[in-house]
């Protein structure tokens, strides 16, 4: 890819959905996921296979990954935390000729502090790894892809600050499992450009820049800086989600906000000279029709001010 390409990893419909109180129609997340894809993001995560006890939200992801017109040039990676997630996906590929493999990509979870894995996941660090690393062999020997989120990598809401070296021991581990991409999560968006620097300057020592993606939550309205700076440094991925910061965010941070939005990011980084391949208008309509489905106002300043033109 070309070194001024940044690509945008949609996670909205996951990441942005998950924490609705409301049950939101099937209907509403297959049309969400259709849009973004005609907005030019190119990996859309599309939902989670996790236990529905934990995050009822999440319920209906089978019907959305059959109901969603899929486009041969997305992919529709799902959140997956342990072997039942695996197998629900495997069987539905395998059953459905509508799920063609064009879901071939799982997403795989931990997290950089003991207390956050306990409360995301009912697992210590290292029961979580080894969770996944059956996880990942499976997924791999299906043919599917597997990229890894590291939550926390900045604060723990529980535990206070991170040790960026604890961040690349487990993104190193990660890497070595199989997961062709570690994502880092700032789960409770209290990173700003000197923290996100240091962790970069720490997990840079094992793992190539290449390698690493940016998952910022906006809490503390740092989201873009973040952004940038992990681009400045050779960052190359970044995760966002349509309108919805603001919204959203994990269930198991308490008061956490959700991601920086993907019309913020992508304003940022077309003026910097970037590429996202987005197209600004219909990623702009997407998120005003979103926040507009969910009954809130849109959060996204950038997505705003373009529609107020
Ligand atoms: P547990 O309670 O220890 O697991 O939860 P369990 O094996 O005892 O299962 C409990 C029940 O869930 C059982 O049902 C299982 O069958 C069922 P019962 O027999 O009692 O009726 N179950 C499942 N059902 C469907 N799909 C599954 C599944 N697994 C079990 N895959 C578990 C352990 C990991 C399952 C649970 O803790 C869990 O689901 N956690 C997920 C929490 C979550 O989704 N968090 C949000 C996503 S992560 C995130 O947002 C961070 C990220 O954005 C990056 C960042 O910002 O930091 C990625
Ligand atoms: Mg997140």
């Amino acid at each position: 890819t070309q070194p001024n390409f940044v690509r945008i990893v949609e996670v909205g419909p996951r990441d942005g959905l998950q924490n609705e109180k409301a049950t939101i129609p099937v209907q509403t997340k297959t049309e969400l996921i259709e849009r973004l894809g005609k907005a030019g993001l190119r990996i859309i995560e599309a939902g989670s296979f996790v236990s529905p006890k934990w995050v009822p939200q999440m319920t209906g992801t089978s019907e959305v990954l059959l109901g969603v017109t899929q486009v041969p040039s997305v992919r529709y990676p799902v959140l997956i935390p342990n072997m039942r997630g695996l197998d629900i996906l495997l069987k539905l590929l395998h059953n459905s000729p509508r799920v063609p493999p064009l879901t071939n990509e799982i997403a795989i979870f931990t997290a950089a502090s003991e207390s956050f894995c306990k409360a995301n996941t009912n697992k210590s660090i290292e029961e979580s790894l080894n969770t996944l690393a059956k996880v990942t062999e499976s997924a791999l020997s299906a043919g599917l892809l597997v990229r890894g989120y590291i939550s926390v990598v900045d604060t723990c809401p529980f535990e206070g600050n991170v040790d960026p070296a604890k961040v690349k021991d487990i993104a190193r581990y990660l890497r070595q499992m199989g997961c062709y991409e570690i994502s880092l999560g700032d789960t409770v968006g209290t990173a700003v450009p000197l923290t996100v620097n240091r962790l970069l300057d720490e997990v840079t020592k094992s793992i190539d820049i290449s390698q690493l993606a940016g998952h910022f939550h906006d809490t503390f309205g740092m989201g873009v800086a973040n952004v940038i700076t992990a681009v400045n440094a050779g960052v190359r991925v970044i995760d966002s989600s349509a309108s919805v910061a603001g919204l959203g965010g994990c269930p198991y941070s308490p008061g956490a906000t959700g991601n920086v939005a993907t019309e913020d990011v992508n304003h940022a980084l077309i003026s910097a000279g970037y590429e996202t391949g987005i197209d600004t208008e219909l990623l702009a309509n997407t998120g005003a029709w979103i926040s507009q489905q969910l009954n809130r106002s849109n959060e996204s300043r950038a997505g705003r001010a373009y529609l107020a033109k």
